[in-house]
């Protein structure tokens, strides 16, 4: 093996600080600063370097995100810190009572100062990093014991695999939530049924799906991305004096946290920002299923403490359920201006996602076919964003005995077409060649209303 010469090292050393910067611009800012094609050129570069002189491959090179021949353990791991869980409001009331209580407690007059973050709806990752260097990535579990994903964290590419800056500690252990924004979630699921494998039911497990792979390599393939919500220090000296500059601290460290977190005092600025939240739920790009209210002050969050599992200084306030049960009293036909056609499931009337839902799109037969929907299952209805209510999972144990399939409706004698496949168009007879299965006739007499979504 030739030895890398120092410019050689030297060269190595500058693609790595650009290509991590590029990196860093990229998926932690959503700022790029160069083009595709360049940060592509740098990289093959670096690459080329590395095949050519393996000596010089450093642990926190950005090419090695995804390791040759690694597989995740899933050891298990002890957390040093147990990773605690959160108590839940599901009412102003409750808000206002929780605020009350931390009041009483810390017998303060003054209003208590918060910091408020939208629950992210992931998973809980514990992150270490010893003299900057990502060491160790581990699942929350049951709070106190998780299990080792280290090699799958390592292909997240807003995750840092060296922390940015002068003021690294010698070790540290950052928190925060992986979560698959809404659009990767989809373009996931989109590619899912294309090959005809399961979709996932939400992004949530989506995300956790993607974490449990044993293979990094499908990880890497799955968008998904880290937001930094805590950061615990080995000396504890060094931690600032609020959670807020935590997390400005975190920041600087080349974490991704969340813009929509802000301070607030008292309980009445609490609630404005839950509904300030609220407000923009739907248009935000990954789904949140509440709003996180933390006393800001660490030496008021320590005399606090904890009570069992959560700690006394912060709790949750739900927002709506996006996903509910219900059940499907019927399955009608709609067509739309193109011909195409979509089965709809008529649903008993559920509140979900803010709204009374009672229709939701089966999006065609394939999907039909792919869930195993029968008229009277039990299904699970999920209305997200600005996005039309859809069913998602049938809960199999709660089949009545006369559940009924999914009957097409029964052909028009003038036109007779085949509908092919999933995408139902109204392709003429002669194309045939689809199977049994997925082939249906126009239904006879008028066509069903266009309805609304309710
Ligand atoms: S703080 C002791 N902050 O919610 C503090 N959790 O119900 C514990 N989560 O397991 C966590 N966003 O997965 C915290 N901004 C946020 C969060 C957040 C989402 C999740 C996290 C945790 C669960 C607790």
């Amino acid at each position: 093996m030739t030895k890398a010469s120092p410019d050689v090292i030297s060269r190595a050393g500058e693609l790595r600080d650009t290509i991590t910067e590029h990196n860093y611009q990229y998926y932690v800012l959503d700022d790029p600063r160069v083009p595709d094609a360049e940060y592509d050129r740098l990289f093959r570069e670096l690459q080329d370097l590395e095949a050519q002189y393996p000596d010089i491959v450093t642990p926190d090179t950005p090419t090695r995100r995804v390791g040759a021949s690694v597989e995740t353990t899933f050891e298990e791991v002890v957390h040093r810190i147990p990773m605690l869980s959160l108590d839940n409001a599901f009412s102003d009331e409750e808000l206002r009572d929780f605020d009350r209580r931390v009041k009483d407690r810390l017998k303060a007059s003054d209003d208590i100062e918060y910091v408020c973050e939208p629950k992210l709806d992931g998973l809980a990752v514990s992150l270490h990093y010893e003299s900057g260097v990502l060491t160790r990535a581990a699942t929350r579990g049951d709070g106190y014991t998780g299990e080792d994903i280290t090699a799958n964290i390592r292909t997240i590419p807003s995750v840092p695999l060296r922390l940015r800056g002068d003021n690294v500690p010698e070790l540290v252990e950052v928190r925060g939530e992986v979560y698959m924004p809404r659009e990767g979630f989809e373009a996931l699921n989109r590619r899912l049924a294309d090959k005809g494998e399961k979709a996932f039911v939400n992004p949530r497990n989506a995300a956790a799906g993607s974490l449990r792979q044993k293979k990094p390599t499908v990880t890497a393939r799955r968008p998904l991305e880290l937001c930094a919500y805590s950061v615990a220090l080995e000396d504890e000296s060094r931690l600032p004096a609020t959670h807020w500059e935590g997390l400005q601290q975190v920041s600087a460290w080349g974490f991704r946290i969340n813009p929509e977190m802000r301070r607030a005092t008292g309980a009445k600025d609490c609630l404005q920002a839950y509904n300030e939240l609220m407000d923009k739920r739907a248009s935000l790009p990954y789904e949140i299923d509440g709003i996180v209210f933390k006393v800001n002050s660490l030496a008021l969050q320590q005399q606090l403490g904890f009570v069992s599992r959560a700690p006394r200084w912060a709790i949750a306030q739900k927002f709506p359920a996006q996903e509910e049960l219900t059940v499907i009293e019927d399955v009608e036909f709609q067509v739309g201006r193109t011909g195409a056609i979509t089965p709809v499931a008529r649903l008993k009337p559920v509140f979900v996602g803010g709204v009374t839902v009672s229709n939701a799109t089966l999006h065609n037969m394939d999907e039909i076919q792919r869930l195993g929907v029968r008229i009277g299952d039990t299904v699970f209805v999920r209305r997200a964003g600005d996005v039309i209510p859809q069913v998602v999972k049938v809960v199999a144990e709660r089949r009545p005995d006369n559940a009924r399939e999914v009957q097409l409706p029964t052909p028009a004698p003038y036109a007779s077409p085949i509908l092919c496949r999933s995408r139902v168009k109204w392709w003429p007879a002669v194309l045939a060649g689809c199977s049994a299965r997925h082939s249906a006739r126009r239904p006879s007499g008028t066509m069903p209303p266009a309805r609304h979504w309710t």
